[in-house]
């Protein structure tokens, strides 16, 4: 079981949403938080905003920082460990989606999301293990998505980013089987976020309708998940339904994902 008390907490994408959420719910637990994102007044102002929360806790670390830029992300690393004097926890929450037709969507598009939703992820692994290694110890959480358990319609591009997170993760945590960091990786369903805000949209097709969880619910599961350092957790009736019909009706999940796009497609551009 991982503790969060007293643990020293990197997490990125900390300026909205799951992210921010989770922020607050480390703190509430006594985590030693650095909080990092690329608008720099937003997350200043999540900092303040814990600080008067928790104001018995140490105050979190605000540091902006492209996840996608390699420098930059070594520059945060070093920083958190400069102050903190190490990272136990390494949470890759930040990211970005492009939602449409894979056939409309330019290679720009299909390149952002991987830059972020797995390239970031991967800088900010490569830039934190070595403190981990030194101390022997280490929690990963990768947040991935329910996408990333199959190839959803109009998110061609983001489920292959986060399916992408979940292979790395798998192939990390039997390396890593022996080394006292353990990998972790999150799916969450649709969330009440600015995601779908931020999002580019290609072309005409629909988002579902919901339900949508709220950001506060996929947060304390994500802690739920630290503590028993559970291998994966799945969120959402949609996303365990997803798990367990691939393993047993693999037919009725391609028909059900045909249902859906043609569902949300825009029957002008059919
Ligand atoms: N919302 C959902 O339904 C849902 C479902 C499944 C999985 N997820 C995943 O959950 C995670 C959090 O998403 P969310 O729903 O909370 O969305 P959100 O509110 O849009 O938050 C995304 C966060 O990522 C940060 N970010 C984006 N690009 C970045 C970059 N290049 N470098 C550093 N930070 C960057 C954003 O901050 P800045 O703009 O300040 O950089 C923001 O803090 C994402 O990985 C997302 O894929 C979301």
């Amino acid at each position: 079981m991982a503790k969060i008390d007293g643990s020293r907490v990197l997490i990125t994408g900390a300026s909205s949403g799951i992210g921010r959420a989770t922020a607050f719910e480390l703190a509430k637990r006594g985590a030693i938080l650095a909080v990092t994102a690329r608008r720099s007044k937003t997350l200043r102002k999540v900092s303040d905003e814990i600080k008067d929360a928790f104001p018995e806790a140490q105050a979190p670390l605000s540091i902006p920082c492209d996840i996608s830029n390699r420098g930059d992300v070594g520059r945060l690393v070093k920083k958190c460990v400069d102050y903190f004097g190490g990272i136990d926890i390494l949470i890759n929450n930040a990211g970005i989606g492009v939602y449409g037709n894979a056939e409309m969507t330019t290679l720009e598009d299909f390149r952002s999301v991987m830059e972020v939703n797995f390239f970031g992820s991967v800088n900010c692994i490569l830039e934190v293990l070595p403190c981990m290694k030194e101390i022997g110890k280490g929690l990963i959480i990768n947040i991935a998505s329910v996408a990333a358990l199959h190839g959803v319609p109009y998110m061609g591009a983001y489920s292959a980013s986060k399916a992408a997170l979940v292979a790395l993760s798998q192939s990390l945590r039997a390396e890593l089987a022996k080394s006292g960091i353990s990998i972790t990786i999150v799916y969450p369903g649709y969330t009440q976020t600015d995601f779908f805000k931020n999002e580019k949209k290609v072309g005409g097709a629909r988002r579902p309708a919901g339900p949508y969880a709220p950001a506060r619910k996929v947060a304390r599961a994500i802690i739920k998940a630290i503590e028993s350092e559970r291998p994966d957790l799945v969120l959402s009736l949609g996303g365990k339904a997803l798990k367990f019909s691939q393993s047993l009706m693999p037919w009725l999940v391609e028909r059900t994902m045909q249902r859906i796009a043609y569902k949300l497609a825009d029957k002008k551009e059919a």
